[in-house]
Parts: C-alpha cells; sequence; structure tokens
C-alpha cells in the first residue's frame, strides 16, 4: 500500500471516495441526486487549497483513501471564500426557502455552500488546524487511517501547527471510536449528536 502525496489527477479518485463514504461512513451514492456535491464541499477546496497536507493510499487497484488537512483554517475559509464558494453559489442555488427539515441531502449541501459554518475563534486559538480522513471499505481496519493520521501530524506539526480538530456525524460511531482511540477529545456536541473533537499536536 503506497501512501503519497495527492495530485491535481487525484481529483476524481478523491470525489469518488467522499461520496462512496458520505452515508455516516458507508456508500452515499444513493442519497445525492448530484454525485459531484459532496466532493465540492469535502475534498475539492483542500485538493485545490491546501495540497501540501493532502495525501492519498494507493493499493495498486487505484487510489482508494486519503486525508485533507489544513494548517490554518482561518485563512482557509477566507480564501473558499474569495475563490471558491462564488462559482458554486452560481451553480446550485441556496434552499434558503425551503425549511431546514424539509431539505434534501443536496440542499443541505448547497446551504453549506451558501451559508458555510463560521469556525468558533476560540476553538481556533488552539486547534488552528482541521482535517477529513476516508478509506474505502477494502483498505479499513488495517491499520491505514493511523498511518494517514501519523503522516498528517507529522506534516502539520512541521509547519507549526499546535493542534488539530474534526468534525463527525452522530451516526458514524466507527469513526468516534476511531477517534477517540487515537487520542482525540470532544470539544462540543450538537443536539442530534455530532462531534467537534480535537487534538494537541
Ligand atoms: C474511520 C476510519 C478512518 C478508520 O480508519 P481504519 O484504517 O479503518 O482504522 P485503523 O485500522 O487504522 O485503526 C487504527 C486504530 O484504531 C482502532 N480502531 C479503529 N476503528 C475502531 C473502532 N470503531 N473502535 C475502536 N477502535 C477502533 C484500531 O483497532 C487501531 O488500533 P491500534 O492501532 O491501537 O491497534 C476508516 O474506517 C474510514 O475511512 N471509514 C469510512 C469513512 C469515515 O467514516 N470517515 C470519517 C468521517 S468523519
Amino acid at each position: 500500500m503506497t501512501l503519497r502525496p495527492a495530485t491535481p489527477a487525484d481529483r476524481a479518485a478523491l470525489y469518488r471516495i467522499c461520496l462512496e463514504t458520505a452515508d455516516s461512513g458507508e456508500d452515499g451514492t444513493h442519497l445525492y441526486r448530484d454525485p459531484l456535491l459532496v466532493g465540492h464541499v469535502y475534498a475539492g477546496p483542500y485538493l485545490t487549497f491546501a495540497p501540501e497536507h493532502a495525501f492519498v493510499l494507493d493499493d495498486g487497484e487505484g487510489v482508494g483513501g486519503y486525508v485533507l488537512g489544513v494548517l490554518d483554517t482561518a485563512a482557509f475559509s477566507a480564501r473558499l471564500e474569495r475563490e471558491w464558494w462564488p462559482a458554486l453559489r452560481a451553480q446550485y442555488p441556496d434552499p434558503v426557502n425551503v425549511p431546514p427539515g424539509e431539505r434534501t441531502p443536496d440542499e443541505r449541501l448547497a446551504h453549506l455552500i451558501h451559508h458555510p459554518a463560521a469556525p468558533d475563534p476560540a476553538l481556533l486559538a488552539e486547534y488552528p488546524s482541521h482535517l477529513h480522513i476516508d478509506l474505502l471499505p477494502r483498505m479499513q481496519g488495517r491499520g491505514q487511517g493511523r498511518r494517514l493520521f501519523d503522516h498528517l501530524f507529522s506534516s502539520l506539526r512541521g509547519a507549526g501547527s499546535p493542534g488539530v480538530h474534526l468534525g463527525v456525524g452522530g451516526r458514524n460511531t466507527r469513526a468516534q471510536a476511531f477517534y477517540w482511540h487515537l487520542g482525540f477529545h470532544e470539544l462540543s456536541r450538537s443536539p442530534g449528536g455530532a462531534l467537534l473533537m480535537g487534538l494537541r499536536l
């Protein structure tokens, strides 16, 4: 299993992995009418604006896993506001008139594109970096998640980061347990059970 920096040629694979793990860690292909939407939010911006902290796993069958990190979340968010969201906002209408409980999965992501969550400055002072990790089933449970984390954490530490945070859905108890096991702790919990977790590097 090769672990290497992601390149622009990996874009389609990253988008596919993102979609195929989008249903609380399971294949989310059936949930979305537009197969690119999840990747536009959770994969594309990272490869485009933070390639130095983007790493993939290739097992010979192709790229089947990634970890995507960002050193400075505040600067990253500001950059997306200028250079990433505008084109997507033109493409995907804001479902602001659809009540939140009635939004389809596509509409929920379109809402995020128009109203991205603003990072909390107090959290960013301690955990300025953030990440996303996803492996296809054939790569799971073989130590590769830990390997990707070790690699990313060295890379973020080397760039001067004191801490990293991540978000995980309330239904994704498997990923939550993985993060606990790797030393993350709970920073906050939403009413729906989604966790914000942090780790000092
Ligand atoms: C969650 C995920 C990243 C974990 O990666 P992985 O490669 O399966 O995990 P690893 O095999 O590297 O496990 C690393 C360690 O965590 C432990 N671990 C993994 N999953 C665990 C779980 N559910 N409960 C307890 N421990 C767990 C392993 O036992 C291992 O322990 P050790 O290194 O001390 O022996 C991976 O399964 C995945 O991508 N799942 C689908 C997508 C997803 O849910 N992404 C997260 C979205 S927030």
